[in-house]
């Protein structure tokens, strides 16, 4: 087994975000031997190789007609703009990506904007944005003959590995915190045939032991400070592009946990000016729970020179993380796109997520940040009520539908700080009725809705 992941092909390079040393290959942790920090792909050949912008785009819509896997997989499809030494023989999809972007009509109203859009990254084939980069490094797994992928998560990444890795025969090991998933995800590691270990920790502590295992078994690590898990995602942002017809929206709000997506989203955008393929930036910006909020802190507190790492506590389980790898790839894009960061309390989550419910599109919590977080920006002013605002809705309403339960009946809260304020939830709860098996009962039930308006 091969200890060692190699990029041996034309354009990409490996290259360390600290000390910019361009790497031969990556070690098991994806971490620059020489300054430890993380390592990204760039395609320096980029723009001479791409000089018209309207081919590629081109050619781009014309693999919608083809019925070739590569080209029916909305990550593959865009792999002008992935590292081509992964050859099409090792490819492990699903048919990810092809993720519709939907209006938000009433969610718009609530926040104050004249057009709201959502990007549903649930909508993928195991209900989440994990997808599109897992298709991506798990067939560089493949082609490094790995038998073991691994990855540390509060749920999705390991839904996602577990399928891809099974789809690619090889063995997946799952490290989880112990009680701190939706029983949605644990369900998809275990029906994939992951080895699923629930530790006695948080996130956190999965990752530390994880980097352990990696450096002292040939096991390949697929969390997202694997570059090649952000060049997938990357493809979200192309295709909302593609999708928008290349009209470039003001904002993009993304919801951050280890911050591996809103780095991915970033480099997309940026990939694509440098290209001419968009002729100006989104402002791309990161929402976090306030219980998991490092990354809102260290921008906060220290003007982000540094991260303040935080015990991290939400309901929004999948971003539960308090000590994010890729805080220092987010922070370029906030940079260098103009973006915020914003927090959001728990009750806000909850709402935003009932809320987006109720637009018949639905979400995990995690996914729900972006609409709390668009009302602060827009009460804020960071946003405008004239522009155009994209969520990335990160996950499928059915990961957690224990939330959901608890949501409309009620006791969400119960018993915690948060009951009193739980009262706004009123006109957004819809609990299920108990009722006599007849028309009457059924009738009056109807008629007494008719009467309360359209929340029953
Ligand atoms: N939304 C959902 C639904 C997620 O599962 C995650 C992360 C995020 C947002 C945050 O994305 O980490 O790239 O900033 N989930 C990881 C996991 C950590 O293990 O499934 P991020």
């Amino acid at each position: 087994m091969p200890e060692k992941s190699t990029i041996e092909e034309t354009g990409a390079q490996l290259r360390c975000i600290g000390c910019g040393n361009v790497r031969e290959s990556a070690c098991a942790d994806f971490r620059c031997p020489d300054c430890g920090e993380l390592l990204e792909i760039s395609y320096p050949n980029a723009k001479s190789k791409f000089a018209h912008p309207a081919l590629l785009k081109s050619q781009w819509l014309e693999r919608k007609m083809s019925g070739l896997p590569l080209d029916r997989s909305g990550v593959w499809r865009f792999r002008e703009l992935l590292p081509s030494s992964l050859g099409a023989d090792h490819v492990i999809t699903l048919r990810e990506g092809n993720t519709p972007i939907y209006d938000l009509p009433n969610c718009a109203r609530i926040a104050g904007v004249d057009r709201l859009w959502a990007k549903h990254q649930g909508m993928n084939p195991t209900g989440s944005f994990k997808d599109t980069g897992m298709t991506v490094a798990a067939s560089a797994a493949r082609q490094g003959k790995f038998r073991w992928v691994a990855c540390a998560s509060t749920g999705n990444t390991s839904a996602s590995m577990a399928a891809y890795a099974a789809r690619g025969g090889m063995r997946s090991l799952v490290l989880i915190p112990e009680g701190k998933i939706s029983w949605g995800k644990l369900s998809q590691s275990l029906d994939y045939g992951a080895l699923t270990c629930q530790l006695r920790t948080d996130f956190d502590g999965c990752m530390r032991v994880l980097n352990e295992v990696v450096k002292r078994m040939p096991v390949y690590l697929l969390n997202s400070v694997n570059p090649y898990r952000l060049e997938g995602q990357k493809t979200a942002a192309i295709e909302l592009m593609e999708q928008l017809e290349w009209q470039v929206p003001a904002h993009v709000i993304v919801p951050g946990g280890n911050l591996g997506n809103s780095s991915a989203l970033g480099k997309a955008f940026l990939e694509m000016m440098d290209l001419g393929l968009i002729s100006r930036l989104p402002k791309l910006s990161v929402v976090q729970a306030e219980g998991a909020n490092p990354l809102v802190r260290s921008v906060r507190e220290c003007g982000g020179k540094k991260l303040v790492p935080v015990q991290a506590e939400t309901l929004a389980t999948a971003i539960r993380i308090g000590n994010p790898a890729s805080w220092k790839k987010a922070l370029r894009v906030l940079e260098a796109t103009g973006g915020t960061v914003e927090q959001v309390s728990e009750v806000e989550i909850a709402l935003a997520k009932a809320e987006i419910g109720a637009d018949g599109i639905g979400c995990e919590p995690a996914s729900a940040v972006t609409l709390a977080g668009l009302k602060k920006l827009v009460k804020r002013g960071f946003v405008e009520r004239s522009e155009t605002v994209i969520l990335i809705l990160t996950g499928h309403l059915l990961k957690d539908p224990e939330f959901t339960l608890k949501f409309h009946r009620g006791d969400l809260f119960a018993g915690t700080s948060h009951e009193q304020e739980a009262g706004i939830f009123a006109s957004q709860q819809r609990p299920p009725l108990v009722l006599d098996a007849n028309a009457d009962a059924v009738l009056n039930a109807l008629q007494q809705a008719e009467k309360n308006g359209s929340s029953h």
